[in-house]
């Protein structure tokens, strides 16, 4: 198969329609999208990434109203997410309607759910005229794709089409918020901030770890070949030639590739593209410097723990 890459929606979309699999832009990464109520196009996603079955996927809908067809039941609370975060980089988790197949929801009895806001998107799920099943358009465990050539590289002849989009903007994936349970926990760090989450209900607690609610959070992720490794002032580097390092301030040591980011939104957007270019240059080891667990920087070093993780 020769991977079609398009800047036209009809036609990526017809690709959806003809039970195939779709890589298309969203603000946060590319995703891997096919129609959510075709269980053989949603089967071939899991084939395709390598990705465990017991690892959902979450659902991507164009308008709110579609909401009501896939979810039983929406909290107080959850509706007040919505409406303040949709569409956007967040992604609830609500109890699902009998009509989601249990393929896309790993036989849970909850649905992830997410309105993308860059307009390619929404304008591409509207031309599905389905919501569309995605995750993250990388092969499991990999730095999830920020650009085209990232899908490309993963996914090359092994899917028909890539929507080609502009570039995206935050570059990190969405937070994840499980509004199932009374008050809703935050499963996933990321662009809309556990501090604005709170301001809409200041019960929202943070599980990250322990009894693991999110199932593709037990799964290592993130990574790329080169070793990740958790940089900070009292870190010790011997072979820096053969390392590359990214962080906020400039490193005392001379490394063979050096990425300054001047906020943690220009951090988070740069991060996984930096892990790939590493690769590309055949780098050995990556250094990321630690930063503050508030606002964006819990999300960033969510992602630095998981990709450096053994
Ligand atoms: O920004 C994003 O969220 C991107 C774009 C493409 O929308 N998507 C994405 O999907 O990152 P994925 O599959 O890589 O990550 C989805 C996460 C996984 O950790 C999965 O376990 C969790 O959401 N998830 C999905 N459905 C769930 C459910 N019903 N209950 C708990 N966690 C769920
Ligand atoms: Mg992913």
């Amino acid at each position: 198969m020769k991977t079609i890459i398009t800047r036209s929606i009809s036609k990526a979309a017809s690709f959806i329609k003809n039970g195939e699999v779709v890589a298309f832009p969203t603000e946060t990464v590319y995703g891997l999208g096919a129609d959510c109520f075709n269980g053989s196009a949603v089967e071939k996603i899991f084939r395709l990434k390598g990705r465990a079955k017991d690892n959902p996927l979450i659902v991507h809908v164009y308008s709110k109203k579609d909401i009501k067809l896939l979810a039983s039941e929406i909290s107080i609370v959850a509706r007040k997410l919505i409406e303040k975060f949709f569409p956007g980089p967040l992604t609830v988790i609500l109890k699902k309607n009998y009509i989601v197949p249990d393929l896309v929801t790993a036989d849970l009895d909850t649905i992830a759910i997410r309105m993308p806001s860059m307009k390619l998107s929404r304008e591409f799920i509207n031309k599905c005229g389905v919501p569309i099943a995605a995750p993250s358009a990388n092969l499991s465990g990999s730095p999830s794709s920020v650009h085209w050539k990232h899908v490309l590289d993963d996914f090359k002849d092994k899917i028909p089409c890539i929507l080609v989009g502009p570039v995206v903007k935050y570059g990190i994936e969405s937070t994840v918020i499980d509004c199932s349970v009374d008050p809703p926990v935050l499963l996933r760090p990321g662009v809309i901030t556990f501090e604005q989450l709170r301001k809409i209900d200041r019960r929202i607690s943070l599980k990250l770890s322990g009894r693991i609610k999110s199932p593709g959070m037990k799964y290592k992720h993130y990574a790329p070949q080169a070793k990740v490794i958790i940089y900070n002032s009292k870190s010790y580097i011997t072979d820096y030639k053969n390392s590359a390092y990214i962080g906020l301030d400039r490193p005392r040591e001379k490394f063979g590739k050096i990425c300054i980011c001047s906020s943690l939104t220009e951090y988070a957007a740069r991060i996984f593209k930096f892990f790939r270019d590493c690769d590309y240059r055949a780098y050995k080891r990556i250094y990321v410097q630690a930063v503050d667990e508030r606002g964006l920087g819990l999300a960033i070093m969510n992602r630095i723990k998981k990709a450096s993780s053994e």
